[in-house]
Order: C-alpha cells, then sequence, then structure tokens
C-alpha cells in the first residue's frame, strides 16, 4: 500500500469511529429516556441495567430484536414525554449487531445500583431460603454476581420482576429449561417471598 493510501484508510477509519461513538452516545441517551440516567430506573416497571454484564445484556437485546422475548408498551419517562410509547421489540428493530455490542459494553461498566424500595421482611427471610435452595446454583451471591452473566436480580425493581415472573410462568418468555424446571416447582407464595428478597437486597 502507498503511504497516501495508508494515510487516506487512517482518515476513513478515524471518521468513521468517531461518528460511531456520538451514535452510541445518542442512543444511550436514548434508552436513558426510560431506563434512567445511567441506566439507573427510578421507575418500579422499568429495570434498572446499569452493571449488568455485557454478554447477559447483549443477549437480551438479540432476543428482543427477534421477537424472541415478549415485550410490553412503555411510556417514555423522561426528555421528550409527548413521543408515542413503544415497545423493546420496536426500540431493538433496527439496532445492528455491533450497536448491540457497544450498548451492552457500555451499560456494563457503569455502576448498578439498587433500588429503594419496600419490602416485607418475614416474607425476604423465606425468600432467601427459596433461593439458595433452587436459584443460587445460577444467579450466585444473592443474585447479584454478574460474572454468573444471569442479570441482576438483587436490588431490581419489584414490579419488573413481578411482571417477568408471570411471563416465565405462563410460558411468554421461554427459559432454559434448569431454570423452567426450578420455576415451575415454587409456589406463588415462594415466588412472592423471593420478589421480597431481591427487593431487600439494597
Ligand atoms: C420506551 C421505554 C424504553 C426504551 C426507550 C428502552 N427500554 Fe429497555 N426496557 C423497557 C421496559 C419497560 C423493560 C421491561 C421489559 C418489558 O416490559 O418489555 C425493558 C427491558 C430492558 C432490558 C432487560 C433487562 C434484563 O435484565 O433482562 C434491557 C437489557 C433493556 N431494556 C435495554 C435497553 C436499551 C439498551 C435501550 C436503548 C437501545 C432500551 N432498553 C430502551 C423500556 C424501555
Ligand atoms: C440453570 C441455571 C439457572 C437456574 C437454576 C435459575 N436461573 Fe434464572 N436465569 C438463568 C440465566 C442464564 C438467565 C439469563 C438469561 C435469560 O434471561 O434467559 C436467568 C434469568 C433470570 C431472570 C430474568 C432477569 C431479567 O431481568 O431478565 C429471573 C427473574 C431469574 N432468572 C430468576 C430465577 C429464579 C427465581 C430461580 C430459582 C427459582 C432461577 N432463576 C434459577 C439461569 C438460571
Amino acid at each position: 500500500m502507498k503511504i497516501y493510501q495508508f494515510l487516506f484508510s487512517l482518515f476513513v477509519m478515524t471518521f468513521f469511529s468517531a461518528a460511531s461513538a456520538s451514535d452510541i452516545d445518542a442512543m444511550i441517551g436514548h434508552c436513558n429516556d426510560c431506563h434512567g440516567n445511567n441506566g439507573v430506573s427510578q421507575w418500579s416497571d422499568v429495570p434498572t441495567i446499569a452493571g449488568i454484564d455485557a454478554f447477559g445484556h447483549a443477549d437480551a437485546l438479540l432476543m428482543f430484536r427477534e421477537n424472541e422475548r415478549p415485550c410490553s408498551e412503555s411510556k417514555y419517562r423522561q426528555g421528550d414525554t409527548s413521543r408515542a410509547a413503544t415497545t423493546m421489540c420496536a426500540v431493538t428493530a433496527d439496532l445492528s449487531d455491533d450497536d448491540i455490542e457497544a450498548l451492552a459494553d457500555a451499560y456494563s461498566e457503569l455502576p448498578f445500583v439498587p433500588a429503594v424500595q419496600k419490602f416485607d421482611a418475614a416474607l425476604a427471610a423465606t425468600g432467601a431460603a427459596v433461593h439458595e435452595m433452587h436459584c443460587a446454583k445460577c444467579h450466585s451471591d444473592g443474585g447479584s454476581n454478574v460474572e454468573d452473566e444471569a442479570s441482576i436480580l438483587a436490588g431490581q425493581w419489584a414490579c419488573y420482576l413481578e411482571n417477568e415472573f408471570a411471563s416465565y410462568l405462563s410460558g411468554d418468555r421461554v427459559q432454559d429449561k434448569k431454570m423452567e424446571e426450578s420455576l415451575a416447582a415454587l409456589s406463588a407464595e415462594e415466588v412472592k417471598a423471593l420478589v421480597h428478597y431481591y427487593a431487600s437486597q439494597q
């Protein structure tokens, strides 16, 4: 390659990587209009997405994009709130694999902040025991260990978790066979106790 060709390709590379970094910033701004500043949600039906491991986060976005995970309609919580309500499936529909990877990486670098929320201490204690017995194998450290690549349960919003449990139990959200069996074996009371246990970790 001639030197001017080399310099030209260097210029093109620099130009495009700079442009794509600002695209990612714009996308993150869009996500944060529902998920909260720095991906920390103030709204109990929207999960905090800061700090989730990049692999698990990317996987969740791919599932939404392929309509393999149910997505509910949600309004915008901040920014231009006159925008029409939308869904995670619509939000991810036009994202490329590279966009998804960049978004997942960016959020994985941010600190997860547990939600400040009410919980019942007795139910939380029951939930802790249920968790240890049925879930800790894959969701270690009370569901806070990002190395498990299984999202973050500890300190996540209870309302969001309740919705996800309902979605798993109805069969709308498909799950790994082993987790499906663990969940199916639980009573409604035990599932409720789990939600209080995750909410209690603040
Ligand atoms: C209009 C509001 C809205 C926008 C915009 C939005 N989300 Fe969501 N997101 C939600 C809601 C609500 C859920 C909960 C699942 C559901 O109800 O569909 C969710 C769920 C998720 C989850 C699942 C979390 C988990 O632990 O499994 C991830 C990851 C996520 N969103 C990432 C993003 C990213 C990245 C963007 C920007 C590209 C984004 N969201 C934009 C509302 C939104
Ligand atoms: C065999 C391993 C395994 C077991 C056992 C397991 N899980 Fe999971 N769980 C996963 C993986 C992996 C994910 C993330 C991938 C996905 O969403 O499909 C996940 C995701 C979840 C999510 C969704 C988090 C989110 O925000 O999207 C919830 C809630 C959950 N698990 C709860 C539980 C509970 C409660 C138990 C015990 C009754 C349990 N899991 C048992 C592996 C497991």
